[in-house]
């Protein structure tokens, strides 16, 4: 992660023109690592610098080339095999209880859609396991698998274009009963937890990679989505990467809602450092990347069940 956070905040803050005394305060390394650094990284400022010029015309050129008019022919039409629907991650498996046990409070829905606002400051109460696993079912939860020969999916709790639903659920959990604080993987296909690393550390890492967001470290859970975007590129090429966004925020909205449902607060979140997410979570950054995050925990007023 040292070598991921000193290449990002060189060449971010050299390419910007910041001096040397601050870029070495920021990265917080000694003088003869920041020579070090500076000479690893020299040249690829330029580089930087012609990047961020070259992203002012981004979002214009993004949607013309995504138009239907230059939607090239998919591997699915190509007869490419079908991409999987799940991904496995090995580690202590985590069991949660059945989504459709939990009592929940607030089910007024006009209520929960008009009293829903992004929350950023939460109680020291932890959510139950019982509420993770309502939270899990209503953002990513399976109610079908449907899989023939040539095409697999699935139909959740949200919609996704083409039933493709291309990502996966981490969680930073921080205050859930029964459960140690640490990085999981949520297994949709089995609704189950599996538990990828517990070293205390990485809270303060996941604060750092959004910005250094509070609501990151009192939060009770924090979701991290990942996008597989091949699921979704194999059916709709070019066309897919609009979809990629779109489906991720039914996600996330779901998230808000079924959130408000058990009176915690949730807050959506766009300003992460997509490198250290990625480098965290082992994502290569291409085949599968960080697209969205929330921070989720009690509200302040809350009363425990
Ligand atoms: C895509 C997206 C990204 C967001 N990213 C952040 C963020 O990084 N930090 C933050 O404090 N709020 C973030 N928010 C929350 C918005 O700031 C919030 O929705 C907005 O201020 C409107 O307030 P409301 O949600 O209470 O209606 C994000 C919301 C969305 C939809």
């Amino acid at each position: 992660m040292d070598k991921v956070r000193e290449r990002f905040f060189y060449l971010r803050m050299k390419s910007r023109g910041y001096e040397d005394k601050v870029i070495q305060d920021e990265i917080e390394v000694s003088d003869e690592d920041y020579a070090r650094i500076v000479q690893e990284y020299d040249s690829e400022v330029a580089e930087t610098i012609k990047k961020n010029e070259e992203v002012e015309g981004i979002g214009k050129k993004f949607m013309e080339l995504t138009s239907y008019l230059y939607a090239s022919v998919s591997d699915q039409m190509k007869g490419i095999p079908k991409p999987e629907v799940f991904k496995a991650r090995q580690g202590e498996v985590i069991k949660l209880p059945n989504p459709q046990t939990i009592r929940v409070e607030h089910n007024d829905f006009r209520a929960i859609l008009e009293d829903r606002k992004s929350i950023r400051e939460y109680s020291e109460i932890p959510i139950s396991k019982d509420e993770l696993s309502y939270l899990l079912w209503l953002t990513q939860g399976v109610k079908e698998l449907k899989e023939t020969e040539k095409n697999s999916v699935t139909f959740r709790t949200v919609p996704s274009a083409g039933a493709r639903h291309p990502f996966e659920t981490y969680l930073y959990i921080n205050r859930v009963e029964g459960v140690k604080p640490g990085f999981y993987f949520y297994n949709a296909g089995k609704h189950n937890l599996v538990l990828l690393d517990s070293e205390p550390e990485t809270l303060e890492n996941l604060w750092l990679a959004c910005n250094r967001q509070n609501m990151v470290k009192g939060a009770a859970v924090n979701f991290i989505w990942s996008a597989i975007p091949n699921r979704t590129v194999w059916r709709y090429s070019a066309r897919s990467w609009r979809y990629l966004y779109l489906d991720a925020g039914h996600v996330c909205q779901n998230l808000y809602l079924a959130g408000e449902s058990i009176n915690c607060g949730v807050c959506g979140i766009g300003a992460f450092i997509d490198e250290f997410i990625n480098e965290y979570l082992g994502f290569d950054g291409e085949n599968e990347f960080v697209i969205y995050l929330a921070s989720l925990g009690k509200k302040v007023n809350a009363k425990k069940l």
